[in-house]
């Protein structure tokens, strides 16, 4: 297997961008919802997304809406960790105002293209995006009110490094809102090895307690994982059927596959 985890996301996001730039609809990315119209999902009702430019809501590749639990402020300062085409960082920057700030992290760089874009069609100055790696973010430490982040720690190949990043540039009582995909049960193995799952934030996907105890062991406290939109067995087919998969997934206990994966809610406090 190739062990490029992080040249093949970054190879594979960036495709994702360039076709949303080019005014088509994001392919799947990870989530319940973002293979399709995202006016028929019930990721981001119309009261989130109505005054985003189309091309930041094409590009969402989210499994849930961490806005929902953000409880973000006027005069906030919002960090969010994978901001791809920038939905996320575009909706907090109406809650946290022009006396707040939102940055978007992300290490591919067709993916800042396509945000700085949206960012200029939204005409607005209380948002940045900035290039980097989860794992080593270029941010000081202690200067974050929230971490938002969507469908992303489950792409870092190591988790608790990444985690333990986030602890640092997060204020003391800071907290974390990110919606991330889960495991609820166990998976078979030939699943969790497979690159192209992977990208599609399956493979890289890890069980709740040992999130749950990751996020503890770098230090945060009041930690909760909730898992919010539970991946059927037809919702797994319709990832196996876009990624051409079926060879793979054939000869899986469809059974043991169904409700295994989640998109959750990830809450904690520094
Ligand atoms: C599944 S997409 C989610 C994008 C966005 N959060 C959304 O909801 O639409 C994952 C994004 O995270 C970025 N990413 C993945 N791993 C990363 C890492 N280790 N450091 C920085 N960015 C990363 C990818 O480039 C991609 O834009």
């Amino acid at each position: 297997m190739n062990n490029d985890i992080k040249g093949k996301v970054k190879e594979y996001y960036g495709s994702i961008a360039k076709k949303v730039d080019n005014k088509s609809k994001c392919s799947c990315g990870c989530g319940t919802s973002c293979c399709g119209d995202m006016t028929n999902s019930n990721l981001y009702s119309s009261e989130y997304i109505a005054d985003l430019p189309v091309e930041a809501v094409n590009a969402s590749l989210g499994c849930a809406n961490p806005i929902t639990f953000a409880e973000l402020k006027e005069g906030e300062i919002a960090l969010d960790l994978g901001s791809g085409g920038g939905i996320d960082v575009f909706i907090a920057s109406k809650y946290v105002g022009k006396s707040g700030k939102v940055f978007g992290l992300d290490m591919t760089d067709e993916m800042l293209v396509l945000a700085n874009k949206n960012k200029v069609k939204m005409g607005i100055n209380n948002v940045e995006f900035i290039k980097g790696y989860i794992e080593d973010i270029p941010m000081k430490d202690e200067a974050i009110d929230v971490i938002l982040s969507n469908c992303v720690i489950n792409l870092c190949e190591d988790k608790e490094k990444a985690l333990k990043e986030v602890y640092r540039v997060l204020k003391t009582g800071g907290r974390l809102a990110i919606a991330d995909v889960v495991i609820l049960k166990d998976v078979p193995q030939d699943i969790k090895q497979n690159m192209e799952m992977w990208v599609g934030c399956i493979a890289g996907a890890l069980p709740t307690q040992e999130y749950i105890q990751i996020l503890k062991k770098v230090g945060f406290k009041d930690v909760e994982i909730l898992p919010v939109n539970v991946y059927t067995k037809e919702i797994i087919e319709s990832i196996v059927n876009e990624k051409k998969l079926n060879d793979l997934y054939e000869n899986m206990d469809k059974n043991m596959i169904d409700g295994a994966f989640a998109g959750a809610y990830v809450k904690a406090i520094k």
